[in-house]
């Protein structure tokens, strides 16, 4: 039986075939240093998993959670963090939406607002997700390019009026994936004002917002005014508290747009797991002393990888949040794809392409500092030796 049209348009998701060759290089016994997909690689801390364990002896936490947006408790714990870290006031009651992970409801809000040939403004390189999911609704996504002179942030002036006259949703996720860049107040304030020019809705994915250095604090779009009125933002479990599988999520932001998106959500899954969100709740209490080692450790990684890169003739600054080191691709080589595979061939080392993340990520590729195996800093020294080693006079 043939897949449908819409399989079949997209490109297989990136990761999938960079974990293919993966596989055929420890099929020979060769196993690469994966700096490749973003996945933390500390545990998610035992007080949290207490939490569930406790939790998921309570019988009550094992039906349908019908409360379609999520438990009371669980979504006043989301709004007394956004008072504690962002000070914004976010009403539990309509404001903020439980989601299976922050992926689930990014794909979601395209399918609650955008029908064939609506126009989505997505940033370029960027997370695949907002592209194949707003081609799945029919919608036209069109390209933001970011450029690393303007901070790789979008040029919202350069936006054609017709574009944005068209367009209904304006992706943007800052600390960002995969550039590292963080947007302050004053972009997130322009993009507010470009929405109510406009009439469209932000959506911000903000699922790197607490993985942030050197004392930095990315801020909520939710912070500026104007921000809860034409946004919704989605925060994610997955990276702050070493949660990817645990698929624990919320989205807040205007009542409309939360309903919006409970509505299509309450048509394709049933809720969190009631003892997942007592977890949440449990996590969000531990917060400064999780998120404070989390920072420190990967804060750590960068500074090996980054100066490793640069006493090899990169010019790199250090990014100020997420897990990513985004670096050009040395002149000598054709393309992202190319550099990547004699990286993996030359060294064994593995990393993502930049292609991978849209065409503007041509030139440039993916580091993660999530390792997995012992001695991660150890990895990243040895990766860097075997490339000044294997590879000499990159950038000559
Ligand atoms: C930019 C970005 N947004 C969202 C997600 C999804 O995170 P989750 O669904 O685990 O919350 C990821 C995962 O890698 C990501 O890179």
């Amino acid at each position: 039986m043939e897949v449908a049209q819409r399989l079949q348009r997209i490109p297989p998701y990136p990761f999938r075939e960079i974990a293919a060759i993966k596989r055929e290089m420890q099929s020979r016994g060769v196993e690469p240093i994966d700096f490749g997909i973003g996945d933390p690689d500390l545990p998610t801390p035992d007080f949290i998993i207490e939490a569930l364990y406790q939790a998921a002896q309570d019988p009550a936490t094992h039906p349908y959670d019908e409360s379609g947006f999520g438990l009371p408790e669980y979504k006043q714990a989301i709004a007394d963090f956004g008072k504690r870290r962002f000070g914004i006031e976010v009403n539990p009651e309509g404001e903020i939406q439980s989601c299976l992970g922050s992926k689930e409801a990014l794909a979601h809000i395209i399918w609650a607002y955008i029908d064939p040939s609506d126009v989505v403004l997505v940033p370029d390189p960027a997370y695949s997700v907002y592209k194949v999911q707003t081609t799945w609704c029919g919608g036209a996504p069109f390209p933001m390019a970011l450029d690393a002179e303007a901070g790789f942030l979008p040029d919202l002036a350069a936006i054609p009026t017709p574009v944005a006259k068209a367009a209904k949703l304006m992706f943007l996720n800052y600390p960002n994936n995969p550039t590292g860049a963080v947007a302050d107040r004053e972009f997130f304030q322009d993009a507010v004002a470009f929405a109510e020019k406009w009439d469209l809705l932000i959506v911000q994915d903000a699922a790197y917002c607490e993985v942030a250095f050197d004392g930095c604090e990315p801020p909520s779009i939710l912070e500026v005014p104007g921000g809860k009125e034409r946004a919704i933002e989605m925060h994610s479990f997955s990276k702050t508290f070493n949660m990817t599988g645990w698929r624990i999520a919320w989205a807040w932001g205007g009542k409309p747009q939360i309903e919006a998106l409970s509505k299509v959500k309450s048509n394709v899954d049933s809720g969190t797991f009631m003892a997942i969100q007592r977890a949440g709740i449990a996590a969000l209490a531990g917060y400064q002393q999780v998120v404070a080692r989390m920072r420190a450790e990967y804060q750590a990684r960068r500074d090996t990888l980054v100066e490793g890169l640069n006493s090899l003739g990169w010019n790199l600054e250090k990014p100020r949040a997420t897990f990513y080191v985004w670096a050009p691709v040395p002149p000598r080589f054709a393309s992202s794809a190319d550099f990547c595979a004699a990286l993996l061939r030359d060294c064994e080392v593995l990393a993502i392409p930049g292609s991978a993340y849209g065409d503007a990520g041509e030139g440039w590729f993916r580091m993660s500092l999530t390792l997995k195996g012992p001695d991660r800093i150890g990895q990243i020294q040895e990766a860097v030796r075997r490339m000044g080693e294997r590879m000499p006079g990159l950038w000559d």
